[in-house]
């Protein structure tokens, strides 16, 4: 299946996408952990992309479509693919539409992960995150580690994002509104989009997703 995942920052799409990318057996993509990889190797890629991140605003297209793009050119993504975080505005979604065209293949559907604006700020300010592999991804709260600052999967430092402080989540919120949301519309008009409600546990919330991708139990 080729799946593009949406919702406001902390809506869970980087938790969900590792179970649905595990159950579908398809790669999961986040232009995020992309350019993060990016940053912690030291590539230019990854110093043009940190001082964007860091002030809550997009990387620009002409660098995200290029990087989005020859990722989906690997091999493992040729049967499928979740992609997180890519599209995020009109330019890069007409950009995929004329990869995707040029490759003879469609978009089976676009899950719009749904969650009030008070919950996404709660998620985001607990997030803690594995320095080894930031799809290990935990919560003070709602995901606790079983060791305080302690990756349960690897046993690796969790740390929190540069860009989770409060400005800076004010500031990415404000962009997903103006540029990232229009392209909610944009595949309403392809018939394409599945509101999931995301509020409730990490798994009723992915059954939810498998149950709309025809999928469920
Ligand atoms: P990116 O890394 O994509 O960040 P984001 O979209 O802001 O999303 P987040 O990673 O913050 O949240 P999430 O929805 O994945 O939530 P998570 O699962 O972690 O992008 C970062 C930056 O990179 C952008 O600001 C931009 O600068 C740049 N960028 C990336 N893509 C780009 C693009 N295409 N174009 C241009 N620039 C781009 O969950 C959050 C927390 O909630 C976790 O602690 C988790 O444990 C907890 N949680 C999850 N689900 C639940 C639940 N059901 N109940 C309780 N807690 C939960």
């Amino acid at each position: 299946m080729r799946i593009v995942l949406v919702g406001p920052p902390g809506a869970g799409k980087g938790t969900q996408a590792a179970y649905l990318a595990k159950n579908l057996s398809i790669p999961h993509i986040s232009t995020g952990d992309l350019f993060r990889a990016n940053i912690s190797q030291g590539t230019d890629l990854g110093k043009e992309a940190k001082s964007y991140m860091d002030a809550g605003n997009l990387v620009p297209d002409s660098v995200t479509i290029a990087m989005a793009e020859d990722r989906l050119d690997q091999d493992d993504a040729g049967q499928g693919f979740l992609l997180d975080g890519f599209p995020r505005n009109l330019g890069q979604a007409e950009a995929l539409d004329g990869y995707l065209k040029d490759k003879g293949v469609k978009l089976d559907a676009v899950l719009d992960l749904e969650v009030p604006e008070d919950e996404v700020v709660k998620r985001i300010a607990g997030r803690r995150i594995c320095r080894n592999d930031s799809s290990h991804v935990f919560h003070v709260d709602y995901h606790k580690p079983k060791t305080e600052g302690v990756c349960d999967i690897c046993g690796g430092d969790l740390y929190q994002r540069e860009d989770d402080r409060e400005a800076t989540v004010r500031k990415r919120l404000e962009v997903y509104h103006t540029e990232t949301e229009p392209i909610i519309d944009h595949y309403k008009a392809q018939d394409l989009v599945v509101t999931i409600p995301a509020l409730g546990k990490v798994d009723e919330v992915t059954r939810r997703a498998m149950a709309a991708l025809g999928k469920g139990e």
